[in-house]
């Protein structure tokens, strides 16, 4: 994601530095600030780490390979895993696409969900405890960033009605927030002052109960590696991969629309619907079409990334809103 900072009273946004250089003085700054609280760790200290965090045993590793769910189908070839892993977007690691190195000091397990806000009872759940209640299955799903890139995926997951339904939502809820894990010991991103940390994302109820909606705990018929976003993610595949918050920590339910770290940051760019449309192009490029990765090919993009079918009718008779941002 490409951030420049907007203000409206100085020169052309096509003038401006882009927001981490502007503000890369004020943050090593304010990283330092903080460094006294937890050093970083880098060089044999990080792989030591790595090392220490593999022995970790994940507990729910063999519900892998799940069960196909065969209603969901492509219209490419899944991407291959060698690239997916190492072509993400996950910037409490960095903001390049190379994370995978250091995405691997996060702590996974134990890991808790808390579930909170407008429900019948907030609880706290370990993940194998989630996953195992519940249960898995494998779904191929689309991704397109809003970068207009996209990939195809082999997710392992859960419907996310299956989380309300364990969630009991009050009737006065209309949305749900997510965030993701707080830790700049591990996640350098996350001493970047200017990124309003922690990420934060949302749905309306309606979306979080359509049948598209998946949290994913694998990928690639295994459990998700971590810069996937493990060891629970969010799967919109009708809207840009911003939505998909990685490394869920929290739902919230709420009547108030959660504001996205994106949309906090740049809001003229990146709103709350971000439903794919070939048709609205980002403020500052096409999204006519998009490149897959991995194979040189530009394709046509897809009105609702082609899945219209599932999603169109939650939109009717909000046509006044910004559904493509
Ligand atoms: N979630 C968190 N917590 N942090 C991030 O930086 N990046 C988003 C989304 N979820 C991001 C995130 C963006 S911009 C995209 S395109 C997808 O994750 C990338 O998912 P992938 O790396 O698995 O392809």
């Amino acid at each position: 994601m490409n951030v420049i900072r907007r203000r409206g009273w100085e020169i052309p946004e096509s003038q401006l530095t882009p927001e981490p250089l502007v503000f890369s003085r004020r943050g090593v700054l304010a990283a330092g600030a903080g460094a006294g609280a937890a050093a970083l760790l880098s060089g044999p200290a990080l792989a030591q780490r790595v090392a220490d965090l593999d022995k970790i045993p994940d507990p729910t590793a063999d519900l892998y390979p799940a069960k196909r769910n065969e209603t969901y189908t492509l219209d490419r070839p899944i991407t291959d895993e060698k690239i997916n892993d190492n072509y993400n977007n996950f910037y409490e690691f960095n903001s390049s696409k190379d994370v995978a190195r250091q995405a691997q000091a996060l702590p996974i397990r134990p890991w808790t969900i808390k579930i909170d806000g407008m429900v019948e009872k907030e609880q706290t759940v370990g993940i194998d405890d989630l996953i195992r209640k519940i249960g898995l299955e494998e779904r191929n799903y689309r991704h397109r960033c809003v970068e207009a890139w996209s990939m195809a995926i082999a997710w392992t997951g859960f419907p996310f009605s299956k989380l309300l339904a364990m969630a009991k939502p009050l009737a006065s809820a209309k949305f749900v927030r997510m965030e993701t894990f707080m830790n700049p010991s591990v996640a350098p991103g996350q001493r970047q002052p200017w990124y309003p940390w922690p990420y934060v994302e949302g749905l309306t109820m309606a979306e979080a109960a359509n049948e598209l909606t998946f949290l994913a705990t694998g990928a690639y018929g295994h459990p998700m590696s971590k810069q996937h976003g493990a060891p629970l993610r969010l799967t919109v595949p009708w809207k840009y991969g911003f939505k998909s918050i990685k490394s869920i920590v929290r739902f919230s339910f709420t009547d108030k629309r959660p504001v996205g770290l994106w949309e906090k940051l740049q809001a003229s760019e990146y709103g709350f619907w971000a439903n794919v449309n070939p048709k609205v192009p980002h403020p500052r490029w096409s999204q006519a079409s998009e490149e897959l990765i991995g194979t040189g090919e530009r394709r046509p993009t897809l009105l609702f990334n082609g899945y219209g079918e599932y999603v169109a009718d939650l939109y009717k008779g909000l046509e006044n809103e910004r559904l493509w941002a």
